[in-house]
């Protein structure tokens, strides 16, 4: 059963085709990493999944209850603190105890202290913006996440840390995710399979399931796949500017 099933998916802004014919079928529990070079088309391709943008063609057919997305850029409401933002995500039903709760757990699992909690975004730095936009991802009760290269504005230690959240939170079969990734070593560590947006979004050029699951693969299997993908795989050939933008 599918999670989320994109069917030959056209877009273009301004009559500039962006996406073309392109399909991607997300299984129940499974995260896959979508990748290619900067501009082809998958943030594009992310909001069309998530219902923000409309496609000029083809179906997008979701079949989990409830996602949550966190964006390229934080997206967070300049007239709320931190907290706020978090929150702000949470099933209406849930008591105030249950918030406060699940709050301060996301924003912890995000690395945030709670005295950053009460600033304004415009109080937080870069990096704390982002996490305040993960942690809002994390608090919230979807089934369902997308995540549009949510760590590139963290430090390395931190993103290693985040992406072991991601994996205890939706490597582990019990949700479904698509995760947008300029650094490969992270698409092999998180994800079950790695897809490939040919570079001007004219469909998938492919796509690599990784051995084993998320948070069973060490450093050096992580290492040598890695190296075999970009080094040998034809499929990475065109997204080997990704290994130059590399930071982590
Ligand atoms: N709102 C918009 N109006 C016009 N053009 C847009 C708009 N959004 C995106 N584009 C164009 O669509 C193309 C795909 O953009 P998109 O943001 O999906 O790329 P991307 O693969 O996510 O790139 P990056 O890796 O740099 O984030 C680009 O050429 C971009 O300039
Ligand atoms: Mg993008």
């Amino acid at each position: 059963m599918n999670a989320l099933a994109l069917s030959n998916i056209g877009h273009a802004f301004l009559g500039r085709t962006v996406l073309d014919r392109v399909g991607l079928d997300i299984g129940e529990g499974e995260l896959v990493a979508l990748v290619g070079p900067s501009g082809c088309g998958k943030s594009t391709l992310l909001h069309i999944a998530a219902g923000l943008v409309e496609p000029r063609q083809g179906s997008v057919i979701r079949s989990y209850a409830r996602h949550a997305v966190v964006f390229q850029e934080p997206r967070l409401l300049p007239w709320a603190t931190a907290r706020k933002n978090i929150g702000m995500a949470l099933p209406e039903r849930l008591s105030g105890r249950d918030r406060q709760d699940r709050v301060l757990a996301a924003a912890a699992a995000a690395a945030l202290e709670e005295e950053d909690l009460d600033k304004y975004p415009v109080q937080l730095s870069g990096g704390m913006k982002q996490r305040t936009a993960i942690a809002r991802g994390l608090a919230s009760e979807a089934d369902f996440l997308f995540f549009d290269e949510p760590f590139s504005a963290l430090d390395p230690a931190l993103r290693r840390h985040m992406q072991d959240i991601v994996i205890r939170h939706a490597g582990n079969g019990r949700r479904s995710g698509l995760f947008i990734t300029h650094d490969m070593t992270e698409a092999v560590r998180i994800a079950h399979r790695v897809v490939v947006l040919e570079r001007r979004g004219n469909g998938i050029s492919g796509e690599r399931h990784v051995p084993l699951t998320p948070g069973e693969r060490d450093d050096r299997m992580i290492f040598e796949t890695v190296q075999r993908f970009m080094k040998e795989d034809p499929l990475f050939r065109h997204v080997e500017e990704l290994d130059e933008r590399r930071t982590g």
